[in-house]
């Protein structure tokens, strides 16, 4: 297996996260649609643009030389805690709140792994990772952003005085 620099590594990193993101949103879509079926379609935009996201950076994982597999197994590693988190954080008792919870952990995570491969690069001077990272890291910010607001206008629909 072909050694990965910390670059590409990270680069495996992110192309995980984006996976795991869409696996939580299906999942959370599931979870709000009865209830709250006016966060759906948010939902949905969010798992395309993750779609359109794991697109272009197993492309670009397949533009370094003879590395391609190893950093899409990187990717593979982290998937399985990725998985498993959330596995246990949304069990059969989850809601739509406990959903959009669960969502901002992991939009919060990619936006920090981002922000992390973006400075990495700094150094690293790669223009095709410059480019990716200046068209992806906006679209995290503004799914933490989304999550983070849709989570506190379930919380504040809540009835905190009701048994949990
Ligand atoms: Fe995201």
């Amino acid at each position: 297996m072909a050694e990965l620099t910390k670059l590409e590594a990270k680069l495996g990193e992110v192309t995980e996260l984006v996976k795991a993101a869409q696996a939580a949103t299906k999942k959370v879509i599931t979870l709000a649609k009865e209830e709250h079926p006016e966060v759906v379609s948010r939902l949905e935009q969010m798992h395309e643009e993750a779609a359109e996201t794991e697109r272009r950076c197993t492309d670009l994982a397949g533009s370094f030389e003879g590395k391609r597999t190893a950093i899409l197994e990187e990717a593979q590693a982290t998937k399985s805690k990725g998985g498993e988190m959330m596995s246990t954080y949304l069990d059969e008792d989850a809601d739509a709140l406990d959903g959009f919870e669960f969502l901002t952990m992991a939009e919060a995570g990619e936006v920090g792994h981002w922000s992390v491969l973006k400075t990495l690069n700094e150094k690293a001077g790669s223009e095709p990772v410059r480019e990716l990272v200046e068209w992806a890291l906006p679209i995290q910010r503004g799914h933490f952003a989304g999550v983070t607001e849709t989570s506190l206008k379930l919380a504040s629909e809540e009835d905190p005085d009701e048994p949990a």
